[in-house]
């Protein structure tokens, strides 16, 4: 989803080389080193991962093989050609106790197998000099499976929904996120950002106003706990990503959460 958007944002002002798991399993080390270096590129962008939170916890070895070992095989095939890399990292790596927004410099501590092993990732990063980690939440963009997508899918075939009003964090457009890589790329300057669009919300309020932006607000909408929902993944209560960096920048903030939503819905009308 992330990937696809990044790869046609960035075409349009430079040469930008999509690469997916037909090109190679980011698993296997030689075949990663060697789809690297025949491009050789200037920035290697990292967003591949085995996201399904769920299914990471019931295949706890193979999510640290994909998120953490295959992260390391893009950062030791880059630090072979000196290229600098983007990995692309999570909100899960925090476990949510925290009272207001995380920072960048806060120390993670996840609580669910799929932020171990993104950590992981984010770990074999320190190999590299002058990489970038950016930390973004509840992605959703057209290209992918979204939580936007799935709420109008079952709006529309008229079932009840129960979606979780106990964790908080930040819908993100894979499209403002993408613009706003590249220009933390461009802007040269490493290390970790959070980037997600502005404003907080429950997974709850976000299914109400992607239902009102619809003109769906009638579906029938309830609040339901994590512990009622009963996850076979813990997710943070807190997901709330506080992008000091980009605050602290001249590249400033991505726009609220709402008007993404809106970009998004005209660019994909609901039916
Ligand atoms: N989605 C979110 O809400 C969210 C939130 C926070 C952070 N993130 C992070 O943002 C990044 C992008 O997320 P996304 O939602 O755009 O991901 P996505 O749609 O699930 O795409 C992940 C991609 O990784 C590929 N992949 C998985 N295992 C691979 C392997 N062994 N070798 C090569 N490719 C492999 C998948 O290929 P196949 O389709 O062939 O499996 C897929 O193309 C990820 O790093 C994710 O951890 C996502």
């Amino acid at each position: 989803m992330l990937g696809q958007d990044l790869a046609l944002h960035l075409a349009a002002r430079h040469e930008a080389l999509p690469l997916g798991r037909s090109d190679a399993d980011i698993t296997d080390s030689r075949a990663v080193a060697q789809a690297i270096a025949s491009r050789s590129p200037d920035v290697v962008i990292h967003a591949a991962a085995f996201t399904a939170v769920d299914d990471c916890e019931q295949k706890p070895e193979l999510a640290l093989q994909v998120n953490g070992g295959g992260t390391r095989n893009v950062a030791l095939a880059c630090g072979q050609i000196g290229a600098r890399m983007v990995y692309i990292s999570t909100d899960y790596v925090f476990d949510g106790q925290k009272d207001s927004p995380y920072v960048e410099t806060d120390d993670p501590s996840p609580i669910n197998t799929y932020g171990k092993s993104k950590l992981q990732g984010e770990n074999y990063l320190r190999v590299l000099q002058d990489s970038w980690i950016v930390r973004v939440s509840w992605l959703f963009g057209p290209l992918g499976k979204n939580f936007v997508r799935t709420i109008l899918g079952r709006a529309r075939e008229g079932q009840n929904l129960r979606i979780v009003d106990d964790q908080v964090g930040a819908p993100t457009y894979t499209v403002d996120a993408a613009e706003k890589i590249e220009q933390i790329v461009e802007s040269g300057a490493p290390g970790i950002y959070h980037v997600t669009n502005q404003g907080y919300c429950s997974w709850f309020a976000f299914a109400a106003e992607i239902l009102a932006q619809a003109g769906l607000g009638g579906a029938p909408l309830s609040p339901i706990s994590s512990l009622a929902l009963g996850r076979p993944a813990a997710r943070p209560t807190n997901s709330r990503l506080a992008n000091a960096r980009l605050a602290a920048s001249a590249m400033g903030l991505l726009p609220p959460w709402q008007d993404a939503l809106r970009r998004y819905l005209l660019r994909e009308p609901p039916a």
